[in-house]
Formats: structure tokens, C-alpha cells, sequence
């Protein structure tokens, strides 16, 4: 087993990494508070997870299990709302601790409610996909979404330890698998060029599933975000990095209707459009483009932008990012591999330019 410590002050808390975490019980009692616990789940996830983490819980304590329908499309208030309901109706004290197992959509949710239930109880992250265990349960973003805008609800909220089982990979749909991949491949993107290069020679062995270079990928994931989350907790400046590509891949997102892309597959085609732009503005030299088509190819990830949506949709979409600030629209780009910017003097000219030819590639591929 591997730990990465975010570093928060009182705040801190372990990120554990291995396989078979919960055969030591000791290991998640140890961050519970009290004997109150509620676990919330999937459909999906629920009957392939649960058990074995009760057996952990053992005997004794008080332990509500909620089970909420799988999608993000249910990542919403109603979800929201239907925990708190529940936590209230089997009388959860202040010292309940919530433990959210599931992909980063219930640990969302989980958080946000763990944040909101009287004025704020703890709550562990146990993510049980890639991109769960590599980006959303670390670092205490937390959110639902709206039908006007994605993630436009919600609370920063730090979990109190997070349980990353790699085993549970092995169950993970391959698509889904892809989809953290992008998470993976945006860390070696904005800050580190060896870990690009770690994966550029390493896919094969993530797409086949490999329990050691998973359990690489992930812990170098953890460690460079929980580096820049240190540093900047609340997204005042330095975090923004991690969203490279996010604020094209929202636009998509929210356009396609919240569910039909991946979150990660959207991430995928918004990091190609800002390395795009990083060379148009001659920060990186071209040939990286065709470096990251080929990496994102080799990781099953689409690279062109949906059929139908044109340069005036996006830059609409994106207008009401949260990244937004007094009007002007903050993006992530690439001063060169490993090394990311945020830059607030994108023009509607340059992103017209990046987004008619991206619709133009979009109509005929190849
Ligand atoms: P998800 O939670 O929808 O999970 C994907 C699918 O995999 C679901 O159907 C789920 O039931 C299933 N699943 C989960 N684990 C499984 C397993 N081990 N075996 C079989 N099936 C399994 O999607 P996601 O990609 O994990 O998370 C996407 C969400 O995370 C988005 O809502 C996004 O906004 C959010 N996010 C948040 C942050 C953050 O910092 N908080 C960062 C990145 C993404
Ligand atoms: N996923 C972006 C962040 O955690 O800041």
C-alpha cells in the first residue's frame, strides 16, 4: 500500500492506494469519528462494493445505506436532497461520517451533502473508477449539477481520507476506464513532462489493465494534485491548471445533454483544442499536437468536438463557465509539455478561428 498526504493543515488527510485496502478494518475505523455512518451508492456499484466494506465496518454502530440510481443526470438537487431526507429521518447526529463509494458522480453528491447536513459532517471518499481515484475525491470539490451549468451547485468540503482499492478497476466498463485516462494524461500535461513520457510508453499496459502500472498511474495522479491543491485549496489561482480542457469539455457537456459524453471524453477533445491554441499562439511546438492525437487514440479517447456543435455554441456555453470572472473567460493552456498557464486574453477571433476549424475536422474526420 502507497499513501499521498494532502497536506491542509488541520485539514490534511491520507490518500491510500493498494489493492485489498479494507482486508485491514482497523485501517477505515481509524478515520471514523463516531460509531454513525451512512454509505452512499450506486445501483451499479452497491452490489459490487458495499458488502465488503460493512464487513470492514463490523458490528455495533449504525450504518444507513443510500442507494441512489446511477448517472450523471441524477447528479442533481433531488439526489442531494433524498440524502439529506434520509439522514434525517434515521436521526444521523453531527458526529455521522458519510462514506461515498462510487464513480466521482455520488462523490459529488456525497460530498456536497456531507458539507451541507448540519452545517457540515465528515465524510470518506472510497472512488472506485479512475478518474474517481485520479482527479474528483481528492482535493474536496464538490457539487451538483443544474440544467444551466455543470458542477454550479456546491461546497468545497475535504474528505477525511480517501480509499483508492485498485481491484476495483477490474470491474470498471472500458470506456469508463478511458475516461480516467484523460484525467491521467492532463496531470503529465499542465506539470510533468517525465509523466507524459511515463505514458506515452506506458498505455498498453494501463488499457490491459496492469495492477502495477494502474497503481503508478494513480499514485503519481494523487501526488501531483494533491501538490497543487496544497498550494492553492480553494482555486484562487495555481488550481485552475487542473482544469485544462474542462471549460471547452463542460460546453460539450452541458450542450449534449449531461450523461451522453464522459465527462473525461470531453476533457479529452477540450485538451487537444487548448494544446491547439497554445500552438497557434507558438508557445509549443506543433509536432506535440500530433503526440497527443496519437496518445489519446492509443487511450480509446474521441479527439474531435460533437458533429453539429459550431464556434458560436461553445463560446456561449463557455461564457457561463464558473471560470468566468467580471466578464472575462480564463483558460488553461500549454506553455509546453508539463507546463501550464491560465490566461485571460483569449480573443473571440482566436477562438472562432480554433473552433470553426475543429467543426470543420468534426464533418470530415481523417
Ligand atoms: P460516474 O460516477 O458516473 O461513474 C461512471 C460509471 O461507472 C457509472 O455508471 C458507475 O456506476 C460505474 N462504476 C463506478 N465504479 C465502478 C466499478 N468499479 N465497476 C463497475 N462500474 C463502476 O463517473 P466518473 O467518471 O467517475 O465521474 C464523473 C463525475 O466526476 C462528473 O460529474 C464530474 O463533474 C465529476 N468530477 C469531479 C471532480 C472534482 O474535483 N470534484 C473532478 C473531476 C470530475
Ligand atoms: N478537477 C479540478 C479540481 O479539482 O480542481
Amino acid at each position: 500500500m502507497h499513501t499521498v498526504h494532502v497536506d491542509l493543515a488541520e485539514r490534511s488527510y491520507p490518500v491510500y492506494i493498494g489493492r485489498d485496502l479494507f482486508s485491514d478494518p482497523q485501517l477505515l475505523r481509524q478515520h471514523l469519528r463516531g460509531r454513525e455512518v451512512a454509505i452512499v451508492s450506486n445501483v451499479t456499484v452497491a452490489p459490487l462494493y458495499v458488502p465488503r466494506l460493512r464487513a470492514a465496518l463490523g458490528d455495533g454502530g449504525r450504518v444507513t445505506e443510500i442507494i441512489l440510481p446511477d448517472g450523471e443526470q441524477h447528479k442533481t438537487l433531488a439526489s442531494f436532497e433524498h440524502i439529506l431526507e434520509r439522514l434525517l429521518a434515521d436521526r444521523h447526529s453531527r458526529a455521522t461520517t458519510l462514506i461515498a463509494v462510487g464513480g466521482g458522480v455520488v462523490g459529488d453528491i456525497t460530498g456536497f451533502a456531507a458539507a451541507c447536513y448540519q452545517r457540515g459532517v465528515e465524510f470518506i471518499q472510497v472512488p472506485t473508477t479512475l478518474l474517481a481515484q485520479v482527479d474528483s475525491s481528492v482535493g474536496g470539490k464538490t457539487a451538483v449539477n443544474h440544467a444551466l451549468g455543470k458542477n454550479m451547485i456546491g461546497a468545497f468540503h475535504q474528505p477525511r481520507a480517501v480509499f483508492i482499492d485498485t481491484n476495483s478497476l477490474h470491474t470498471l466498463p472500458a470506456r469508463e476506464l478511458s475516461a480516467g485516462l484523460a484525467e491521467v494524461i492532463k496531470y503529465g500535461l499542465i506539470c510533468d513532462a517525465g509523466f507524459y513520457a511515463w505514458l506515452l510508453e506506458a498505455m498498453p499496459r494501463l488499457l490491459g489493465r496492469d495492477d502495477s502500472a494502474l497503481a503508478e498511474a494513480i499514485e503519481r495522479s494523487c501526488a501531483l494534485k494533491a501538490r497543487v491543491v496544497a498550494a492553492d485549496e480553494r482555486e484562487g489561482g495555481v488550481r485552475a491548471i487542473l482544469n485544462l480542457g474542462h471549460t471547452f469539455g463542460h460546453a460539450i457537456e452541458t450542450a449534449q445533454g449531461y450523461g451522453s459524453w464522459l465527462h473525461g471524453e470531453a476533457v479529452a477533445v477540450g485538451m487537444l483544442l487548448a494544446l491547439r491554441l497554445s500552438v497557434a499562439r507558438g508557445w509549443v511546438a506543433g509536432d506535440e499536437v500530433r503526440r497527443l492525437e496519437a496518445l489519446l487514440r492509443e487511450a480509446r479517447l474521441p479527439l474531435d468536438i460533437p458533429a453539429g456543435m459550431t464556434p458560436s455554441m461553445f463560446i456561449d456555453l463557455m461564457g457561463r463557465d464558473k471560470k468566468v470572472v467580471d466578464g472575462r473567460m480564463r483558460l488553461v493552456l500549454l506553455r509546453d509539455i508539463g507546463d501550464a498557464c491560465i490566461v485571460d486574453d483569449v480573443t473571440g477571433e482566436e477562438l472562432e478561428g480554433l473552433l470553426g476549424a475543429a467543426q470543420a475536422r468534426a464533418a470530415s474526420p481523417c
